[in-house]
């Protein structure tokens, strides 16, 4: 939710910072601005809409200048339009602010800050930080980072900002509390955003600042960090481990087609150094210390948000079927406001793609506060969940830039079934042939993903079907069940055709009311041990007239007779049918979405990273 740039160097900066603006899009894109430091002035440009607007809007003016801060924003406070659009200024309009987050107590500090004569332009949260700082600045006269750092100790929320003032020409501040934010070193010169995308052909050395942590950046002077409280905090510099290539389309239409075609090697990528098939190892070193807590627990929560919840949900159903350790799965959302029961010998799993999303970081902390052991299934290397938990593995599937997730819920279930083998295995809970079996299905997974990926011409023809109706239902039992929840999040929030995901048997529990023939009904109906069962759910909405769309293992006539369209996929154990069974759901949310003429990687509404509740 917003993406941040700023530079401070040497070259000019509008094309690092719109380069970097167009890199952190996937973050928000509902306005965007840049403001450069030009001679004793800052000039800001700003408007409504998508980066390509402010690129327009740009065009004819001074974009000169070696200093600048950038924004891409997702609205929270204040809606999208010009003037709420970032960089916000001071009054005197000598100092400027970018934020990522919310500002919690906005409310009250404008009151006060109104009483003592600041007018404000915009209705964001963010102005009010901006004014805060420039009258803690005159009031205490105080230089620039100090004030930052005040007025940061009266916030109550999150933040990633980047602050620059003319006062202060060679410098910027950065600080960050909940929102990411990473810092790159290049010669004699500071790059500065929310992720390594906006930086990674600059510089691969790279500081990620920790929570509550401000950094001043000054030319020709080493950084400088301490913590919000005052204290001096040492930096160590890491490698940014991203490339290039893997931030661009490489052919496709969209990334999210990319990302879809990616998995048999992200998949695999997931597995690699962790699964050896004939010496049957499974061992993922990322939880190796924490192994024994596994083994111990009284119980496993799974905390996780839309996408990385229904990886959760396949987990549930593997581990309690192959560890036999009680699982809940839950929202991060409700489960940090609830009041949950929480045992210093539960183990906590947090997934996330991003590493950022609010909800899951706050489960996080409770779950420490409370005493249990956090492990953190994670994509981005280096991202706040995955510095939050106790341990963790990473998912290893790439960056992964269209907002709908794809490759990264594969990846997700692939590790989580790593862990479940190898759990299973040390609890003694396995046959030795069992064991075997799955391992050596999961290792043929990416080879079946590629076979499904040849039927997209299929997925097309029924896309093509699907796009003329307003609501869907998706059906699945047991395993399929988190897999039809998948599929109905992937269709809405690309294409706004309102679907449902739901348990098969549930349907004579109320949402069969909705069948006619207007409503198209997609079931994941593999041949497994409920099978015969989905296939009598099947007829009962084939004999309201619903239209069938199956997806089912590869040679299955009973299902096919019933259905409208039909979408084979390979064999493979139950519990692995997710990672064959969704990629399907993908393509097809895809090719309606594009046919609808949707934005398919930037829907509306929607942000890669959910960094704010
Ligand atoms: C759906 C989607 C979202 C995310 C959710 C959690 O396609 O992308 O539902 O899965 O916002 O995000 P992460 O996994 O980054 O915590």
């Amino acid at each position: 939710m917003c993406g941040i740039i700023g530079y401070l160097g040497n070259k000019d900066a509008y094309p690092i910072l719109m380069k970097g603006l167009h890199r952190l899009e996937y973050r928000g894109y509902d306005s965007a601005g840049i403001a450069l430091l030009q001679s004793d002035k800052i000039n800001i440009y700003k408007c409504q809409g998508k980066v390509c607007e402010l690129e327009k809007y740009c065009e004819d003016k001074n974009l000169s200048g070696i200093t600048g801060i950038a924004h891409t924003r997702w609205a929270t406070h204040g809606e999208p339009n010009d003037v709420n659009a970032h960089p916000h200024f001071s009054s005197d309009g000598r100092t400027a602010l970018i934020h990522n987050g919310i500002i919690e107590n906005y409310q009250a500090l404008k009151t006060e800050l109104i009483n003592r004569g600041y007018v404000f332009q915009s209705d964001t949260d963010t102005e009010v930080l901006i004014h805060l700082i420039e009258d803690i600045k005159k009031v205490g006269n105080n230089e620039l980072p100090e004030a930052v750092r005040l007025a940061l100790s009266q916030v109550v929320g999150t933040y990633a900002i980047i602050v620059m003032s003319v006062d202060d020409p060679n410098t910027l501040v950065v600080a960050r509390k909940g929102s990411p934010l990473i810092i790159g070193f290049g010669q004699n010169e500071y790059y500065i955003a929310s992720d390594g995308s906006a930086l990674v052909e600059y510089t691969d050395k790279v500081v990620y600042l920790k929570n509550e942590e401000m950094a001043v950046l000054t030319k020709g002077d080493d950084i400088r960090i301490k913590t919000i409280k005052n204290k001096n905090r040492p930096h160590y510099i890491e490698k940014l481990e991203m490339t290039l290539s893997e931030l661009e389309k490489g052919g496709y239409e969209h990334f999210m087609l990319k990302e879809i075609f990616e998995q048999p090697r992200s998949v695999a990528d997931s597995m690699r150094g962790r699964l050896n098939s004939v010496k049957e190892i499974v061992a993922l070193g990322g939880i190796v210390e924490y192994e024994e807590h596994l083994l111990r627990a009284r119980r496993i929560i799974i905390v996780a948000c839309g996408t990385s919840y229904h990886a959760g949900l396949v987990a549930e159903y593997m581990f309690e079927d192959l560890i036999r350790i009680p699982v809940e799965v839950e929202y991060a959302s409700e489960f940090r406001y609830r009041n949950p029961i929480i045992y210093s010998d539960d183990v906590v799993i947090a997934i996330s793609q991003s590493g950022e999303t609010a909800d899951t970081l706050a489960a996080i902390e409770l779950a420490r506060q409370k005493g249990a052991t956090v492990l953190g299934i994670c994509n981005v290397v280096g991202s706040s969940i995955a510095r939050a938990t106790h341990a963790g593995s990473y998912t290893h599937a790439g960056p992964e830039i269209g907002v709908a997730s794809t490759k990264a819920f594969t990846a997700q279930v692939t590790v989580l079934t790593l862990m479940a083998l190898c759990m299973a295995k040390r609890k003694g809970k396995i046959s030795k042939t069992r064991y075997a079996t799955i391992i050596n299905e999961l290792e043929s997974i990416p080879r079946k993903i590629k076979t499904i990926l040849d039927s997209n011409d299929l997925m097309k023809e029924i896309a093509a079907y699907m796009k003329q109706f307003n609501n869907a239902l998706y059906l699945g039992r047991n395993y399929n069940y988190p897999v039809a929840l998948e599929g109905a999040l992937k269709l809405k929030e690309i294409s706004y055709i309102h679907a449902e995901g739901y348990p098969a048997a549930e349907m004579k529990h109320g949402p069969i009311a909705l069948i006619d023939e207007d409503m198209p009904v997609v079931v994941i109906a593999t041949t497994n041990g409920t099978y015969d069962k989905v296939v009598s759910n099947i007829q009962e909405v084939k004999t309201r007239k619903g239209k069938i769309i199956s997806i089912v293992t590869q040679g299955d006539t009973d299902v096919r007779n019933l259905s409208d369209y039909v979408i084979e996929i390979p064999e493979t154990e139950e519990m692995l049918v997710p990672l064959l069974a969704t990629v399907p759901l993908q393509l097809l949310a895809y090719h309606v979405a594009v046919m609808r003429g949707r934005n398919v990687d930037q829907p509306r509404n929607l942000a890669k990273s959910v960094t704010v509740e």
